[in-house]
C-alpha cells in the first residue's frame, strides 16, 4: 500500500487532490500538510494532517520517518503574482522547498509529482501551439522557479534515479478553494462575481488568450502521470496539459449563456498582464497525449455549466 505526503495540502491543488487521493489509496494512507491548519473538517478529519513548512529539511525528514512515506505529491509554492511581489520568499518556497522535497525523495526512495506551469515559458517562446520542446526563458521570479524545478527534477531523475514526474498546468478553474495570488485568478474570480452581482472588473485585457483547465480534470491529469508506466515518459519533466484556452472576452460570453445579465468591464492591472503577455496563448499537449494518454474531460461549455451549478449550491 502506497504511502502519501502532500504539501500544500490546503491550497487550490492539494485541497482537491487529498480528498481524491484519500478515497483511492485509504484515508489513513495520505498524510495532508500545509503550513496553515484547514478550517475545511473534511480536510481536517478524513485523514492525517500535520504542520510542515517545506523550507524546514529537519521537518520533512521527521514526517517522512514518522509515516514511511513513499510518494510524495509537491504542491507547495508561491504564484505568479506574489511571486514579483515578494521575489525572495518565492525562490525560498518554490526552489528551497523543491530541493528540500527532492532530497526527501531520493532518500527514501520515493516516487515524485511537482507541477510546472505555463509560467515556465517567456516572451521569446512560440506563443500559438506552444510546443513540448521550445524556448524556455521566463521573465517572472514563479517562471524561473518552474523552469529551474524542472530540470532539477530531471537531475534527480537521471543522478539519483528518483522516479520524479510533473505537468505544466494552465491556469486551474476550481469552485472549492481560491487560487489566491496567480496571474490566472481572474478566471475562478469572475464566476463567483458573476453569480453574486452578475458583474465583475477584470485585471487583465479582453482579448489576453491563456490555457485554462478544470480542477477534476487537473486532478485526472496528476493521478494518470503518476500511474503511468515511467519506461514511456520520454518528457518526464514536464508535460504540457491543456484543456481549452480562452480570453476574458470569450469566457464572458460563454457565461452570459447561463447568467444574460452578466457585464464585464476592464480595469487592467500591469503587473499581471504583463505576465500573461509572456505566457503562451494556447499548448501543444500532444506529448502527453501520445505518451501517457492524456484527454481531458471538459471544454469551455462543459467547465462554464459545471462551475456555474457547484457555485449556486454552494453560496445558497
Ligand atoms: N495559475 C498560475 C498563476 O497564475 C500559473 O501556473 O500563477
Amino acid at each position: 500500500m502506497k504511502k502519501i505526503l502532500i504539501t500544500g495540502a490546503i491550497g487550490q491543488i492539494g485541497s482537491e487532490i487529498t480528498v481524491v487521493l484519500r478515497k483511492i489509496y485509504g484515508e489513513e494512507n495520505v498524510i495532508a500538510t500545509d503550513i496553515r491548519m484547514p478550517s475545511d473538517l473534511q480536510l481536517r478529519d478524513s485523514g492525517p494532517f500535520e504542520f510542515l513548512d517545506v523550507t524546514d529539511e529537519h521537518h520533512i525528514t521527521r514526517v517522512m520517518q514518522q509515516y514511511k512515506i513513499d510518494t510524495i505529491y509537491h504542491m507547495a509554492a508561491i504564484l505568479s503574482a506574489i511571486g514579483e511581489t515578494r521575489p525572495g520568499i518565492a525562490w525560498q518556497v518554490n526552489m528551497g522547498g523543491l530541493y528540500n522535497m527532492l532530497e526527501a525523495a531520493r532518500q527514501y526512495k520515493c516516487k515524485m509529482f511537482f507541477p510546472s506551469s505555463i509560467g515556465a515559458f517567456g516572451p521569446s517562446t512560440p506563443m500559438d501551439c506552444t510546443p513540448q520542446l521550445t524556448i524556455m526563458r521566463p521573465e517572472t521570479m514563479y517562471g524561473v522557479t518552474k523552469l529551474s524545478g524542472e530540470l532539477l527534477s530531471d537531475y534527480y531523475f537521471k543522478k539519483f534515479g528518483v522516479d520524479t514526474r510533473s505537468v505544466r498546468f494552465p491556469g486551474l478553474i476550481s469552485y472549492e478553494t481560491e487560487p489566491g495570488g496567480g496571474t490566472t485568478d481572474y478566471a475562478v474570480e469572475i464566476f463567483f462575481e458573476a453569480i453574486k452581482h452578475a458583474s465583475y472588473t477584470c485585471y487583465l485585457r479582453n482579448d489576453c488568450s491563456l490555457d485554462m483547465m478544470y480542477m477534476p480534470d487537473a486532478v485526472k491529469a496528476l493521478i494518470d502521470l503518476m500511474e503511468a508506466d515511467s519506461s514511456k515518459l520520454a518528457n518526464r519533466n514536464a508535460y504540457n496539459v491543456t484543456a481549452m484556452h480562452f480570453t476574458p472576452e470569450i469566457l464572458a460570453a460563454e457565461i452570459r449563456k447561463h447568467i444574460p445579465e452578466f457585464k464585464i468591464s476592464y480595469s487592467v492591472d500591469p503587473v499581471r498582464q504583463a505576465i500573461a503577455d509572456s505566457w503562451p496563448n494556447s499548448m501543444d499537449d500532444s506529448a502527453a497525449r501520445s505518451e501517457w494518454n492524456w484527454k481531458p474531460n471538459y471544454d469551455q461549455a462543459a467547465m462554464v455549466n459545471d462551475m456555474i451549478v457547484k457555485i449556486r449550491q454552494k453560496i445558497k
